[in-house]
């Protein structure tokens, strides 16, 4: 670590100080590991039996799982797959959760510093995750170093977080004229050109995008998990606020147009974007 800002990103911060896959599972709501199944079974260049694979930021875990379901029903495990993060719970979680599997390592990194040689990996997968790094640039161009030649790169962004409007409508509602509220990434990460011209200056060539159609299966206690995660929105609030806006979750979502599940949970639209390039 340069610097002790370097969480300063909210969902860095937050993953940092006290995140563990289980409170991140609540609040992601399944698509983790529908996204990273969509993914890793659709690599440009599959993995195989001499795949080196990086899962850069790997949160709870969900690509690294989906490459280990991958490997053993085509009867094959792969050479190496490093799983790293920023958040030490994180790691102790997908290290627990995997722990008979020879061919994992994992380690506590920050994606802006990556403990790698140069041109190490035949797959690197960063989903949603760079660009919670403080200077996301640096996080693309670590990524580039340590992909080998011949390699595949994957970075998946949010082209819709459908919870944003509901949640800058509770704020609205509780502190009229409050900033609107935003996701906390660099402008553009929800735009394929901007995508596309991100890896591409970087130096992967052949760069493609692809959209992913997801959801998020809204916990019932989202209200208040989901703001620790808000930075700076709630700066300030009193707990009455707080706790107001827990309560309005229901009635933002219904406003938004929020769809329900029959069985009564929010089906909160996530469409991602998935980025691919190769290093000559
Ligand atoms: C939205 S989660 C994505 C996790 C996982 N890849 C997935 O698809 O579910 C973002 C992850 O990035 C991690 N993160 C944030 N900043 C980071 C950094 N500078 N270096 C490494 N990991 C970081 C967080 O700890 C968190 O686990």
């Amino acid at each position: 670590m340069s610097d002790s800002k370097k969480e300063d990103n909210p969902l860095a911060a937050v993953a940092s100080r006290y995140v563990g896959a289980k409170f991140y599972e609540n609040l992601t709501g399944g698509w983790p590991a529908r996204i990273a199944s969509k993914v890793v079974n659709n690599l440009y260049r599959p993995i195989g039996p001499d795949s080196v694979i990086l899962d850069n930021c790997c949160g709870s875990g969900a690509i690294t799982t989906a490459i280990l379901e991958l490997a053993k029903d085509q009867g094959f495990t792969p050479a190496k797959i490093h799983a790293t993060d920023l958040s030490p719970g994180m790691i102790n979680d997908v290290r627990e959760l995997h722990k008979d599997e020879p061919a994992l390592q994992t380690a506590t990194m920050d994606a802006q510093e990556l403990k790698f040689a140069d041109n190490t990996f035949s797959h690197v997968i960063c989903a949603f995750g760079v660009f919670f790094c403080r200077d996301p640039d640096v996080g693309f161009q670590e990524m580039y170093r340590v992909a080998r030649p011949g390699s595949v790169t994957v970075v998946t962004s949010w082209m819709t977080v459908g919870w944003v409007p509901v949640v800058d409508y509770i704020i609205q509602k509780i502190r009229p004229g409050q900033k609107k509220f935003e996701f906390p990434v660099p402008p553009g990460f929800e735009r394929a050109e901007w995508m596309q011209a991100k890896m591409t200056t970087c130096g992967w060539e052949n760069v493609k995008v692809r959209e992913i159609q997801d959801y998020t299966q809204a916990p019932n206690d989202i209200g208040s998990a989901i703001q620790p995660i808000l930075g700076d929105a709630l700066e300030g609030w009193t707990d009455e606020e707080k706790q107001r806006f827990t309560e309005m979750f229901d009635e933002a979502a219904e406003a938004c147009g929020i769809e329900k599940a029959p069985e009564g949970w929010w089906k909160i639209d996530m469409v991602a974007l998935e980025t691919t390039g190769l290093k000559a």
